[in-house]
């Protein structure tokens, strides 16, 4: 999909503030600071238009971005930050898991992780969480231009391993910096969209 236009809906942190048309909507899960923020402004090409910050917790509400009217990306807040594991009373708890568990436009979730290192224990618990809402969890490595080439693999390898992904669980490998893997997830998303 070539997107043409893209602009911000809204600021969600409850279900009656969610959009309210049936646009398929995929959503970007992960710790704070892994890059979920900076993923959504390279897919779209626009450099500024998800808040990011070198400080974790910089998104701290659900924010929905419209592509040409034809689907949604949309923004989680990160966790680790507020742990997930914890107390379901705290914002991140609260605010996420009452769009996860009853939103009917939201066709797959992306978890992000950190191509760097290994999956936490929120990432692993987050990723059990959206494979038992029936979502196939797409994982995305980020920050790929921190790592060496030859370090690809071995990365690759540990966080399969770590995340106890099956051969047929897609792990797709990013870089908002030097812009690695946009077509793959671009690819992906649209074959989501065909289906
Ligand atoms: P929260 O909103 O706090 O949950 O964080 P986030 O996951 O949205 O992360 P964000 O996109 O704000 O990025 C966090 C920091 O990592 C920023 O300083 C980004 O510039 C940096 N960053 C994100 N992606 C990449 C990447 O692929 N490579 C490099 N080198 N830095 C990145
Ligand atoms: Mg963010």
């Amino acid at each position: 999909m070539k997107i043409q236009n893209s602009r911000f809906i809204i600021s969600a942190v409850k279900r009656d503030q969610y959009p309210e048309d049936l646009l398929p909507e995929i959503a970007m899960a992960g710790r704070s600071n892994v890059g979920k923020s900076s993923l959504i402004n390279m897919l779209i090409n626009r450099k500024g238009l998800a808040k990011t910050s070198s400080t974790p917790g910089k998104t701290q509400t659900i924010n929905f971005y419209d592509l040409d009217g034809k689907m949604r990306l949309v923004d989680l807040p990160g966790y680790g930050y507020a742990r997930v594991s914890k107390d379901k009373k705290s914002g991140w708890g609260k605010i996420i898991e009452s769009y996860l568990v009853d939103r009917p436009n939201l066709m797959e979730v992306f978890l992000l992780v950190d191509l760097r290192h290994d999956p936490s224990e929120d990432d692993r618990l987050m990723y059990e969480w959206i494979r038992t809402f029936g979502y196939k969890g797409i994982v995305i490595a980020t920050k790929a231009d921190k790592i060496k080439n030859s370090q690809l693999q071995i990365r690759k390898k540990a966080l399969r391993e770590k995340l106890g992904m099956d051969p047929e669980d897609v792990l797709l490998i990013t870089s908002a910096d030097s812009r690695k893997g946009k077509y793959d997830v671009w690819d992906f998303i649209n074959s989501l969209l065909e289906q």
